[in-house]
């Protein structure tokens, strides 16, 4: 019955965070390799983005994904993307490294699509500083007359297609990673979506692969309407009660370490499924026990700790970014959303706060950009992340 190590455990709660085992997704994985390898042939394949809320994994999902990728000896490059900044300066080096992953044995064609790269990346927007002197850092002189039109639609077709020639030459593909990817401004979105759709009717080997809250599909298909025969949507959700399990054993008995069954029952139950609250609730139990197997003792007593923790740096941490009338609105949802977090009519939480619609238009529409909530469907809207409604229930406002 060997101690608990705390240096030894193996969890890992944190956005973004590696898990000690990714449970739950081998769908995910091997649809994905089956459009590697049929891009890979010049067959048409659509291209994939991962959707879900909050701590679900997708960008995790996301960054398997790549090194599914790069283990097919593909070029592949991620970009994170923020509101309010202009896909330019990421993708110019998001592609930067995906060419030089290619190794593309000819320095001559290398170069050439380096200058465009270049040329590309120096092009400045409209709304960039004059005085800015940021430098891509590509050693080849920046080329003229393609992707410097300053027109991202164009620009982003042609460095795409030269990208994807260099990666045909060698019998492989390349791979952009947009992780945030409802945060792309409305602009960039439609140039995206064009590019992909002109690139696939060439069969050239380039794919896009995104990331994103729930109302991504919307956002793409408010762009392009062609956008749903371009993607295809993966909803990235709860783990089910067998990945769950997998997903706290695998990495225990790897430490000699396991639960007894109503140790599993109760994290369960606490973390509902939800890979950050698996880690999260995983971790502190690992640290409360005394001996293996864990028990549902030991998981009594770190719930109240790793929901302390939650609330702090889950929860907290988020809600703080909002202002008073913001708040004002959130509880409004948690209140009728109950502790479940369902979808609300955005009329209803006029109602309930004695307001009229049109007046909270701005803190919904700032909730939105903050990533808070997202509205689904018309006049719906829902937490960004789960239990959300939950801990505001347990937190009303000062
Ligand atoms: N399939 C999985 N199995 C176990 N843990 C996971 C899994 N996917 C994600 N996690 C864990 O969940 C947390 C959130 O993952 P992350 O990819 O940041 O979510 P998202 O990008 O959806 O917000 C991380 O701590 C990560 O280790
Ligand atoms: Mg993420």
């Amino acid at each position: 019955m060997p101690d608990m190590d705390p240096v030894r455990n193996p969890y890992a709660p944190g956005a973004g965070q590696r898990p000690p085992e990714l449970a739950g997704r081998d769908d995910e994985l091997s649809a994905f390799d089956v459009v590697l390898e049929r891009i890979a042939h010049g067959r048409p394949e659509r291209s994939l983005v991962l959707t879900g809320l909050r701590g679900v994994g997708k960008t995790v999902l996301l960054n398997q994904l790549r090194s599914a990728a790069i283990g097919r000896g593909w070029g592949t490059g991620k970009i994170e993307a923020r509101p309010d900044q202009s896909l330019r300066r990421p993708v110019s080096s998001a592609l930067h490294m995906a060419l030089r992953e290619l190794r593309h044995p000819d320095q001559e064609s290398m170069d050439a699509v380096l200058g465009v790269l270049k040329a590309f990346a120096l092009r400045q927007t409209a709304d960039a500083k004059v005085r800015d002197r940021w430098q891509p850092g590509i050693d080849v002189p920046a080329t003229s007359g393609r992707a410097d039109s300053g027109d991202m639609e164009i620009d982003l077709v042609e460095l795409l297609s030269d990208a994807a020639g260099l990666a045909a030459d060698v019998g492989k593909g390349v791979a952009l990673f947009i992780d945030e990817m409802q945060d792309v401004q409305g602009d960039d979105v439609s140039a995206i979506c064009a590019a992909c759709h002109e690139l696939s009717q060439q069969g050239a080997p380039l794919i896009v692969v995104g990331a994103g809250l729930p109302h991504l599909p919307a956002v793409l298909s408010a762009s392009k309407s062609y956008s749903e025969r371009l993607f295809r949507y993966l909803r990235i959700d709860r783990l089910d009660r067998p990945a769950a399990d997998r997903a706290l054993l695998a990495p225990a008995e790897r430490e000699e370490v396991t639960f007894e069954p109503e140790a599993l029952d109760a994290l369960y139950a606490a973390a509902d499924g939800y890979p950050y609250f698996v880690q999260a609730y995983g971790k502190v139990t690992w640290d409360v026990a005394a001996a293996s197997p864990i028990t549902a003792a030991d998981v009594a007593m770190a719930a109240p700790v790793a929901e302390a923790e939650l609330a702090v740096g889950f929860f907290g941490s988020r809600y703080d970014r909002a202002t008073p009338a913001e708040r004002e609105y959130m509880h409004a949802m948690a209140e009728l959303g109950g502790p479940a977090g369902a979808a609300v009519s955005t009329s209803e939480v006029a109602v309930s706060l004695g307001r009229r619609p049109a007046s909270l238009s701005p803190a919904r529409d700032s909730l939105i950009k903050k990533g808070l909530v997202f509205s689904a469907e018309r006049g719906q809207i829902a937490f960004t992340v789960p239990h959300f409604g939950r801990y505001l229930l347990s937190h009303p406002a000062e």
